[in-house]
């Protein structure tokens, strides 16, 4: 090899090194922020509206920060750990106060982000794609300051407590406009109409987004909301309807904010005739102390329409609702977290509503959530004590289960007119706890007419004899006594009224 080949060769090695360097650092510096950006996923839908998560990252190297927006929640990431190759994002809710937090996982996968989260350590995560998104879309919302507290005028409505149907309990977001139309059918034709249940309550997952004039649009699963009021209204029925307070509702749907009043008069066009009014997405922008102040916004707006709508108040009983719910025009507010169709959820809701008694009374009501009778997780023993509990409270009673596919035994739960005169008593006094023992509880109800209901409840695992003596519940001087589920008139010569309770069962009782 001649000396000029040997340096030729030496120099051509040099800039092969350069130039491999280069590409090395320079593809560095490109993984050190490649996740930098607004990446959206959207979630699959069968009602053609796209809900989506955002995911606003900014990565330093080895560090990943920003927020996370899924469903109605905003979060913010505190904590990261890997890179493009494979990472994990910790965030907690960004209401300061909140202890919800979430970890997600993802990878950059070409030009898309696979990215998921654990539900349960127990399950495997359903990843989505991201994909970049432009800067700015799913950012929080600007504030709207709450307005100034003033007494919204009671709207005349729900003298006694609302009797009818929600969607949520069975259908949660499969509910569409041929099933509400079947439950429509089934409610006018079962006994349950003659009863008194009258509202039939579509829950979330109705929305869609809005049109260039900020007015709600239904989704697919819902054609046209007037042509289904109208439908409601021939049965003599009324049609119900849900949103949020915040930009989005608990499903991630669209919520009112910012549209109350433009939303309030759609419902009003609609022929909508009640509103549960759900938090949730709320809690991104206020705080609960703010609750009464955005809760009277809505109460505000629904009054303005001039259309009868009763408007129920959905916070799961936070901020003490009961205490100024009727000044923000509230008609009912949920006093828990959700029901679920189980004995423990129905009773630990139930049976803890005593305190609240003093709040309840015509026009404005406790609602400890709807019904779950006819949903399979309970004995019919189990659903008559809910039934007969929830009547004991004064509680809105809103059938949760699917009315067209029921049993003879949940009609007769339902439909028990006895039962539902106690619920629908025109006092509006709510029931209390009169006497305890372990497992066993006697609950009385001031009626009308000077009467008083009386329900034995056996909270316990067996069959349990009971007895009431008259006297200690101010009932010396009863006269009549009839068992409102067995629908007669029973015996007692005595002072006191000895009775086999079922296994979590109740007796039920008028007293005159
Ligand atoms: C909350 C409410 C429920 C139901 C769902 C809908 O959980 O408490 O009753 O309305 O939202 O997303």
């Amino acid at each position: 090899m001649s000396e000029v080949s040997v340096k030729s060769l030496f120099v051509s090695l040099l800039l092969i090194g350069l130039v491999a360097s280069t590409v090395v650092i320079s593809s560095r510096a490109q993984q050190s922020d490649v996740l930098t950006g607004n990446w959206a996923a959207a979630s699959p839908s069968n009602d053609g509206y796209v809900r989506k998560a955002y995911f606003n990252l900014k990565q330093d190297g080895e560090q990943i920060t920003g927020t996370i927006r899924a469903t109605q929640f905003f979060y913010k990431i505190n904590k990261s750990t890997g890179g493009p190759d494979g990472f994990t994002l910790e965030a907690s809710m960004m209401d300061g106060k909140s202890e919800r937090k979430v970890t997600y996982e993802g990878k950059l996968v070409g030009n898309e982000l696979q990215i998921g989260r654990r539900n349960r350590p127990d399950q495997p995560i359903t990843f989505q794609t991201a994909v970049r998104a432009p800067e700015g879309e799913g950012a929080m919302p600007a504030r709207i300051e709450p307005p100034p507290l003033r007494k919204v005028q009671y709207n005349g409505l729900a003298k006694t407590p609302p009797m009818g149907w929600n969607s949520w309990n069975k259908f949660a977001g499969r509910i569409d406009d041929a099933t509400v139309r079947g439950i429509a059918d089934a409610m006018s034709k079962n006994g349950m109409k003659e009863a008194g249940y009258v509202y039939i309550n579509i829950d979330d997952t109705w929305e869609a987004g809005r049109d260039a004039q900020g007015n709600i649009l239904t989704n697919t699963k819902f054609p046209d909301m007037k042509a289904l009021a109208d439908y409601v209204h021939k049965k003599g029925l009324k049609l119900g309807i849900y949103s949020s307070p915040g930009p989005n509702t608990c499903a991630g749907y669209e919520g009112s904010y910012g549209h109350e009043e433009q939303d309030a008069r759609t419902y009003a066009a609609w022929g909508i005739d009640y509103l549960k009014y759900d938090w949730c997405g709320a809690r991104i922008l206020y705080t609960d102390e703010e609750m009464p102040a955005v809760y009277q916004k809505m109460g505000e707006a629904l009054l303005k329409t001039k259309r009868p709508i009763v408007y129920s108040l959905c916070q799961y009983g936070r901020q003490d609702v009961w205490k100024w719910g009727p000044d923000v025009g509230g008609n009912l507010w949920r006093t828990t977290g959700d029901i679920r169709d189980t004995w423990d959820s129905m009773t630990n809701i139930g049976f803890r509503q005593n305190e609240l008694a003093q709040f309840a009374k015509p026009g404005h009501w406790n609602d400890p959530d709807m019904l779950e009778i006819g949903n399979g997780g309970m004995t019919d023993a189990e659903y008559r004590t809910h039934m007969s509990l929830w009547a004991m409270l004064a509680a809105p009673l809103l059938a949760g289960n699917d009315l067209r596919n029921t049993t003879p035994a949940t009609i007769e739960i339902l439909t028990n007119k006895e039962v539902i005169a106690v619920d629908q008593d025109k006092l509006g006094k709510q029931g209390r706890q009169a006497w305890k023992s372990g497992d066993q509880e006697i609950w009385t109800r001031p009626l009308s007419g000077g009467a008083t209901a009386v329900a034995i409840f056996n909270r316990g695992k067996e069959e349990a004899k009971m007895s009431v003596k008259w006297a200690d519940l101010q009932l010396a001087n009863k006269k009549v006594v009839r068992d409102l589920w067995l629908h007669q008139e029973i015996t007692t010569a005595g002072l006191e009224y000895s009775v086999t309770v079922a296994v979590h069962g109740v007796v039920l009782l008028r007293v005159k």
